[in-house]
């Protein structure tokens, strides 16, 4: 009798990862940002992908809020364009399983991204040191750099850029991180940055340095 589990095989690529990092002139790797909402992720992996694209490398921005509208959608979004069935079963919210999910598929992507000789950059909360662990665990040793946004949560609720933690605090938003849902901060991330005291500019440039000096661009 089946199982219903098929057997899957694993083919190798024609090209490989080293030739396609040959001819980017770089190599491939995850640049993993996590920190609360409002810490200023997105605002830095976009400027570090910026910085990589001006000075011709390839590099690609995975966001949370951009990737929740697709790859994983909302159960909302789902409902309208697929109806409430469809909605339950892959529509992702905000419990610790559907964030463990989400990071789940997303560390899947970035891997490919990485395997393809490109720099990902993620932007995601990842409240759930487990959860980026396990992506870690997934990749090769050098290739998932964690990078630590950290501002305090007086200091990213006081900007608050959507409103959102004037909505947790309402009671009109469940299971917010740092308000009723827990952020586990990184214990050894490989780059810790001070959020709070310094401009995006200048966290830009350490992760800049960091790929230099670790000799992922030249
Ligand atoms: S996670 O925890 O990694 O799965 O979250 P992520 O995919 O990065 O999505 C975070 C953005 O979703 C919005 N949002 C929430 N964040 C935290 N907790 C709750 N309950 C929540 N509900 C909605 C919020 O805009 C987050 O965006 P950022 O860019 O982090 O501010």
């Amino acid at each position: 009798m089946s199982t219903g589990e098929a057997k899957v095989f694993w083919h190798e690529h024609a090209v490989t990862r080293e030739e396609r990092e040959k001819l980017n002139g770089h190599k491939g790797c995850v640049l993993w940002f996590t920190g609360l909402s409002g810490s200023g992720k997105s605002t830095l992996a976009n400027l570090v992908d910026h910085r990589l694209y001006s000075l011709g490398y390839h590099s690609f921005v995975l966001d949370g809020d951009n990737i929740r509208h697709g790859l994983n959608a909302s159960p909302a979004m789902l409902r309208e364009r697929h109806g409430e069935e469809f909605a339950k079963r892959f529509g992702l919210g905000f419990s610790p399983q559907d964030r463990e999910e989400n990071i789940r598929r997303i560390g899947a992507v970035a891997k490919l991204f990485c395997e393809a000789g490109i720099i990902a950059i993620t932007a995601f909360i990842s409240p759930y040191r487990i959860d980026r662990d396990r992506v870690r665990a997934t990749m090769k040793p050098g290739d998932f750099i964690e990078i630590f946004v950290d501002a305090p949560l007086e200091v990213c609720e006081a900007r608050d850029p959507k409103g959102l933690y004037k909505k947790a605090r309402a009671g009109e938003i469940k299971g917010f991180t740092g308000i009723d849902d827990p952020y586990e901060p990184p214990l050894n991330p490989e780059i810790h940055l001070d959020a709070a005291r310094h401009s995006p500019e200048e966290l830009a440039d350490i992760v800049l340095d960091y790929l230099k000096t670790h000799g992922i661009i030249p």
